[in-house]
């Protein structure tokens, strides 16, 4: 997820789509209207899985929850930093009780555990970290008093974090954005005035990618390699040509209801 450093990436959980799939909600950003192919999302995820299994990660894989036809994005329900963890009350109403099991789920590894207070809302999917530096989107599932909590734990843990406004026509901060590693972000061309990074470390580079391949920005950095979504070209021959190994993956269903790599993982150490 992405407010995981690099070394974080140890543990991961993960959790299959449910049967209800194709009414997970959706902006439609990426599709003309189609629901997600149920079977073929199960193929789609058991492939993520077997990529992080192979990476050599160990993998908690939760039962997919029927009532929840979102419940596979994880990455929403819980923000951990460095094994601290802060549980968002999330902006989707209908997506609230898949926070359960990830709640029991988590805890038992944190090192502390921190809560989201009304009128908060905050999506993990808002969040993307960058080295040590936190940008938080304020979005249609995240407000103002969700992010200054949010900043608030990240302030005690001695992080800089900044706010930015996530253009409308998108659900989260990362379903425009990632940073591969801590040197490079990626971000849509037609972005560049809108997402302001305050107080980017000069070290890091930000690479701005032709916007139909939007959906390709959203990427996964483990070590030296990087998962990207299968179809993006232009983001495979920069990140290959900046020496990363690339791990393509199929995504089409996850991406007809606005879900990125980075949605269906939480990582801890
Ligand atoms: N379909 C992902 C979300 O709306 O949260």
């Amino acid at each position: 997820m992405s407010t995981s450093s690099h070394s974080d990436k140890k543990n991961v959980i993960v959790r299959q789509p449910p049967r209800s799939f194709a009414d997970a909600l959706t902006t439609s950003q990426f599709t003309n209207g189609e629901k997600p192919d149920y079977n073929l999302a199960l193929k789609q995820h058991n492939e993520y899985v077997e990529t992080f299994e192979k990476l050599g990660l160990n993998v908690i894989l939760l039962e997919a929850e029927e009532e929840y036809p979102d419940c596979c994005f994880v990455e929403d329900q819980a923000l951990i930093v460095d094994n601290h963890v802060f549980f968002p009350i999330t902006g989707a109403p209908s997506r609230m009780g898949e926070q359960k099991t990830i709640i029991d789920t988590i805890t038992p590894h944190m090192k502390s555990i921190h809560w989201c207070q009304e009128p908060g809302r905050i999506d993990g999917g808002d969040v993307v970290r960058v080295g040590d530096i936190f940008y938080i989107g304020k979005s249609k599932r995240s407000n103002d008093e969700g992010i200054s909590q949010f900043q608030d734990f990240l302030f005690k843990l001695g992080f800089e974090s900044y706010v930015i406004n996530v253009p409308s026509y998108s659900l989260h901060l990362t379903t425009l954005c990632s940073a591969p590693n801590s040197n490079i972000l990626l971000i849509p061309e037609s972005t560049a005035n809108d997402l302001v990074f305050e107080n980017l470390p000069n070290s890091v580079e930000i690479i701005k990618i032709p916007d139909n391949e939007t959906y390709g920005c959203n990427t996964i950095g483990i070590g030296n390699k990087v998962i990207i979504s299968e179809g993006y070209s232009t983001v495979k021959n920069i990140l290959s040509k900046k020496g990363l190994e690339i791990i393509e993956l199929p995504m089409s269903e996850f991406r007809a209801v606005d879900g990125s790599l980075t949605c269906l993982s939480l990582f801890y150490q």
